[in-house]
C-alpha cells in the first residue's frame, strides 16, 4: 500500500496531521459570548451559500471536542491544525476578552496534549467579527492593528503550550475571493479595497508575528499559503504572459513581501492601486518566518483576457484530465513542484504542507462503512510526491490531510465532503472513511520505519 510512497524520505519526527478550522466546525456561534463573524453575516444572506447552508451548527465541535479528539488517535496522528475564532475570543473585535470563549480553546489545548496530539494554532481563518467589518475591515489599517492585539491575547494564554503558530490562513481568499470576486465574505467586488485588505492582511501578519514573539518566546510562527503551479493554455506569448500574471497574483503577490523582496512590481501596475504603505510595513512583514505553510489543492490553466478585471487572465478547462467532485484539476506533481519551488527561490526553513486534500460526494453503505477510493488515491499520489520532493531538498516537516472531518465547505456548503471522516449532518454520527483508514496505515508504516531507524 504505503509502497507508491517513499516513506523514509520524511524525517523520523514528521508531524502528521490533520486539519479544520473553526467557522467550519465549530457551531455554537451564540453560545458563551461569542459576536457574529463576516461568515455568519455572509451565509445568512439568502443566495451567497449553496441551499442557504450556515455555519451555526456545523460538526457540533463546540460541544463534540471530545470525540473527535478520539478520532484522531484513531487515526494515530500527532499533530491537529485548528484555528481560534476571533469572535469567540474578542467578540468586540479589539478590547475586552471573552473568558469563556478563552476557556474553550484551553481545553482543546490541554486535551489535544493529553492525547499526545500537538496542537498547530491558526489565528486566522477567515472569521473576521463583525463589528470590525463594520468598521471597514481588511481594507483599514486599524484591522492589523486589531489583529496583532487578539494575537497577543492568544498567545498569551495558550504559548505555554501550543508552540506552532500560524498568523493567517490563505490571505489569498480573503482578499481576492473576499473582495475582489465576491464569492466569500464580505462578498465584495472591489479591486481598490481588494488591493487594500492584501496589504492590510500581510501588515496583521506580520504584526501578529512580533505580538506572538513577545508573549510566547518559544514559538514558531509561520503563515498558511495557498499557492499553485500555473500553466499557459497555450504557448502563445499572450497566453504565456497571461500565466505569469496569474502567478503574480496568486503566488508571488504573497511570497514576495514575505520574503523580504516588496509587493511585484509588475502586479502593482496590473493592479493600478496605490499600497497604503507606511513607513516599516515591508520589514514588519517580513520578519523571518520559522516556517512556512503550503496548501495545494490543483493547478491553474489561463488564457489571456485582455478586457476582464485585473490580472486579465480567465481559466481554461483542460479536457481528459482527473477531476474531484469540486471539478477541480488532480495534478500531484503540482505538490512537489511548490514545495521545491518554495526552498529553491524562496530559500524557505522549514516547511508544511498544512492542507492537501479532495472532495468527492460520499455516502454511508449499508454496512455503515464509507468507501472513498477516489480520495485514498489523492492521498496516496500526493504524499508520495511530497517524499519526492523531501527527497530532493524540501526541508518538509509535516503534512496535514483536509479535512478530519467533512464541514461547512464556505459557499458551497455542506454539500462538499473534504473530510478523512464522514459526518452525518442530521445526527452528528462521525464515521472513519476508507481514506482515513489509509492515513492511519500509512501513519503507522512511516512510524514503523522511524523506529526500525533510530
Ligand atoms: O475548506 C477549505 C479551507 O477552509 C481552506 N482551504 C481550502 C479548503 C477546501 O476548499
Amino acid at each position: 500500500m504505503s509502497d507508491r510512497i517513499d516513506l523514509a524520505a520524511f524525517p523520523h519526527d514528521f508531524l502528521w496531521g490533520t486539519a479544520t478550522s473553526a467557522y467550519q466546525i465549530e457551531g455554537a456561534v451564540a453560545e458563551d459570548g461569542r459576536t457574529p463573524s463576516i461568515w455568519d453575516t455572509f451565509s445568512h444572506t439568502p443566495g451567497k451559500v449553496a441551499g442557504d447552508d450556515h455555519g451555526d451548527v456545523a460538526c457540533d465541535h463546540y460541544h463534540r471536542w471530545r470525540e473527535d479528539i478520539g478520532l484522531m488517535r484513531r487515526l494515530g496522528t500527532n499533530a491537529y491544525r485548528l484555528s481560534i475564532a476571533w469572535p469567540r475570543v474578542m467578540p468586540g473585535g479589539d478590547g475586552p476578552v471573552n473568558p469563556k470563549g478563552l476557556a474553550f480553546y484551553d481545553e482543546l489545548i490541554d486535551g489535544l496534549l493529553e492525547a499526545g496530539i500537538a496542537p498547530s494554532v491558526t489565528l486566522y481563518h477567515w472569521d473576521l467579527p463583525q463589528v470590525l467589518q463594520d468598521r471597514g475591515g481588511w481594507p483599514e489599517r486599524d484591522t492589523a492593528l486589531a489583529c496583532a492585539e487578539y494575537a497577543s491575547t492568544v498567545a498569551a494564554r495558550l504559548g505555554d503550550r501550543v508552540t506552532h503558530w500560524s498568523t493567517l490562513n490563505e490571505p489569498l481568499c480573503s482578499a481576492w475571493i473576499g473582495h475582489l470576486e465576491g464569492r466569500m465574505a464580505p462578498g465584495l467586488t472591489d479591486l481598490t479595497a481588494a488591493v487594500r485588505a492584501s496589504y492590510h492582511l500581510l501588515l496583521g501578519h506580520g504584526l501578529a508575528a512580533q505580538a506572538i514573539r513577545a508573549e510566547a518566546p518559544a514559538a514558531q510562527v509561520g503563515i498558511v499559503t495557498n499557492l499553485s503551479t500555473v500553466h499557459p493554455a497555450t504557448d502563445h506569448e499572450e497566453d504565456v504572459r497571461a500565466a505569469h500574471r496569474m502567478d503574480g497574483h496568486v503566488n508571488r503577490w504573497w511570497l514576495d513581501p514575505l520574503h523580504g523582496r516588496g509587493f511585484p512590481a509588475d502586479m502593482r501596475e496590473v493592479y493600478g492601486v496605490e499600497l497604503p504603505e507606511q513607513e516599516g510595513d515591508l520589514a514588519t512583514i517580513a520578519a523571518p518566518l520559522d516556517w512556512l505553510g503550503l496548501n495545494y489543492y490543483m493547478p491553474a490553466t489561463v488564457a489571456d483576457d485582455p478586457t476582464g478585471p485585473a490580472p486579465r487572465v480567465r481559466s481554461v478547462r483542460r479536457p481528459d484530465v482527473q477531476r474531484t467532485g469540486m471539478d477541480w484539476e488532480v495534478d500531484p506533481s503540482g505538490i512537489e513542484t511548490l514545495l521545491l519551488r518554495l526552498t529553491e527561490e524562496y530559500g524557505a526553513r522549514r516547511l508544511y504542507v498544512t492542507e492537501n486534500g479532495s472532495s468527492y460526494p460520499d455516502v454511508v453503505r449499508p454496512d455503515g462503512t464509507v468507501n472513498d477510493p477516489e480520495r485514498q488515491d489523492y492521498l496516496e499520489r500526493h504524499l508520495a510526491a511530497c517524499a519526492s520532493a523531501a527527497r530532493k531538498g524540501a526541508p518538509l516537516a509535516g503534512y496535514f490531510a483536509w479535512s478530519l472531518l467533512d464541514n461547512f465547505e464556505w459557499a458551497y456548503g455542506y454539500d462538499k465532503r473534504f473530510g478523512l471522516v464522514h459526518v452525518d449532518y442530521g445526527t452528528q454520527v462521525r464515521t472513519v472513511k476508507g481514506s482515513g483508514y489509509r492515513y492511519a496505515e500509512i501513519v503507522r508504516a512511516h512510524r514503523g520505519q522511524a523506529s526500525r531507524a533510530a
